[in-house]
């Protein structure tokens, strides 16, 4: 297919990034992963790019015994690994914005140490950030003992107060994210709570909404008029790694499904808000999740990955993975059709697919437009033209891609699909920001448009609730099909869109 490398000449119009004010940032759970491999890295791009606060520290809190100098030199072994390219001094001066508690999460004493310690960094006139950082199992403990510590009064003046980040997963099912909520709010603000979906701070994902509200070529087509479908593909080639222990309880469906496949759907699909503002947006989000239709069982495909080959290497089964109970069944695959009954999207089919060990590791949103009514250029008809194409590729290489159709040069009637792909890489001549770089800054800047709200939440988790109830009290329902790691997924997923007529866009 012939490509058309685009040429794009760029005006920064218009461009914001605000310095948040004086920052605190408390991490619980700061021996771990997620601290070691997307928090500090994220940190220190900020610090490197001189967008952190004035005055910025970091209280690293965990169980693990460890000193400040100690974590200092982990941290600085850790980013080294990385490919870091600059002088020793940068990295020291960096690494002693560190500071660490060591304590139990259940203990008073950990707050009251933790409350000395933020007395002693000058904690008046700052943003206090608590990152949990942790297993969910301890979100509720840390919470309370924060509030009973006085730590997370909200002062209802001022830009200073106190917010609470929250990982994923919130909960297990709309009963325990229900409990979740208000056990969060017995104690905090909504406006202190930043329940995060790191997808969000995706590029190419924030992209979505300046590409519909900041162009007015494309709201005009945005409807069942001359949308035939939508695809949403979040597709690993990685199989469960060391995450064995949390992924064999939760599933596909709990891990990825819930969360960044409905958060794509909502920005690709949900009603202009009246303004960039984290509740207007939000409000819109929700009002596109209360119209999605409850998904049939019979739209639904759950599937498993057995052994296969991927990149020329044989790759175990999930039920060989280290530590998955060899009879598991749990999804690592799912794929289904939902409708949307709004004005919009009325008879338009969302197609969504998501798996681990598939044939390549890549997120994208496919717009597929409506064919021409009518053909002109005989013999071919119109069914037989391709359609338009939008596509949002999400990772790794962000990025926009339009198919559009146009003549072949040389005989009468030549016809040829382009391509006009745009990766942001090569055309903003800019590095990619991690997505954990616009969630920490817009924590400490008090924006929410990128953290999911109350609301929101508990209704993505009430589309899904009946699924996942249904599987476990109906084995016929709850089947399990099979796929090859290194395949497209199991074959009951394209019989699954093929019965609507269309096939899946990326399987080659
Ligand atoms: N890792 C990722 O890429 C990633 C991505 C998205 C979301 N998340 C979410 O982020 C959170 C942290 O993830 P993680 O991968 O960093 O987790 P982790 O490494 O398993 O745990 C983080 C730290 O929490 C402490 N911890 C472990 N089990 C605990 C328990 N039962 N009670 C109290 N403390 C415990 C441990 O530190 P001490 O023993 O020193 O206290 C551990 O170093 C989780 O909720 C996870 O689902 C992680």
């Amino acid at each position: 297919m012939p490509q058309l490398k685009a040429h794009l000449k760029i005006n920064k119009n218009f461009c914001i990034e605000e310095k948040p004010g004086d920052t605190i940032l408390v991490v619980f759970g700061a021996s771990g992963d997620l601290t070691e491999r997307k928090i500090i890295p994220a940190l220190f791009n900020l610090y490197q790019k001189k967008l952190l606060p004035k005055k910025f520290f970091v209280l690293a809190c965990a169980r693990t015994k460890l000193d400040d100098i100690s974590f200092r030199d982990q941290i600085k072994s850790s980013l080294m690994q990385t490919n870091y390219q600059g002088t020793q001094d940068v990295l020291t001066v960096f690494c002693n914005l560190f500071f660490y508690l060591s304590g139990d999460y259940h203990d008073p004493r950990t707050y009251a140490d933790l409350s000395l310690l933020l007395d002693k960094t000058g904690k008046k006139n700052c943003n206090l950030l608590f990152y949990l950082a942790t297993p969910p199992v301890v979100y509720d403990p840390i919470v309370e003992n924060l509030g009973k510590a006085g730590l997370v009064k909200d002062c209802h003046e001022g830009i200073f107060y106190p917010r609470v980040v929250v990982e994923k997963p919130f909960g297990h099912d709309l009963s325990s994210a229900l409990e979740l909520n208000a056990k969060l709010r017995d104690i905090l603000a909504e406006r202190q709570i930043y329940r995060i979906d790191h997808y969000l701070g995706k590029e190419t994902v924030q992209n979505i909404l300046m590409f519909r509200f900041a162009n007015t070529i494309f709201e005009p087509v945005w409807n069942r008029q001359y949308i035939d479908h939508v695809q949403i593909t979040v597709a690993e080639d990685i199989g469960v790694g060391h995450r064995a222990g949390y992924y064999d309880k939760a599933g596909h469906l709990r891990d990825i499904f819930q969360n960044h496949m409905f958060e794509m759907m909502a920005l690709v699909a949900m009603e202009p808000p009246a303004s960039f503002e984290a509740d207007r947006i939000r409000d819109q989000k929700t009002e596109f999740f209360r119209s999605i239709r409850p998904v049939q069982l019979t739209d639904i495909v759950r599937a498993q990955y057995k052994e296969g080959i991927i990149k020329n290497t044989v790759v175990p089964s999930y039920r060989q993975e280290q530590g998955v109970p060899p009879d598991s069944v749990t999804e690592t695959f799912v794929a289904a059709k939902l409708w949307v009954d709004s004005w919009r999207w009325h008879d338009v089919p969302f197609f969504l697919k998501t798996g681990k060990r598939l044939a390549k590791g890549f997120s994208e949103i496919a717009i597929k437009f409506k064919h021409v009514p009518h053909s002109i250029f005989g013999p071919i008809h119109s069914v037989d033209m391709p359609s338009n194409e939008l596509v949002f590729n999400v990772q790794p290489n962000e990025g926009i891609a339009l198919t559009i159709q146009a003549k072949y040069p040389g005989p009468k009637l030549c016809m040829s699909t382009l391509t006009m792909d745009l990766f942001y890489k090569d055309v903003m001549e800019t590095e990619m920001p991690s997505p954990y770089e616009r969630l920490l800054i817009d924590c400490m800047l008090g924006d929410q448009t990128l953290f999911i709200r109350q609301d929101e939440i508990e209704l993505e988790w009430g589309l899904v609730d009946p699924i996942l109830k249904s599987w476990e009290l109906e084995p016929s329902v709850r089947e399990l099909k099979f796929y090859p790691a290194g395949s497209w997924g199991p074959a009951e997923a394209d019989e699954l869109i093929g019965s609507e007529g269309r096939c899946w866009h990326r399987q080659n």
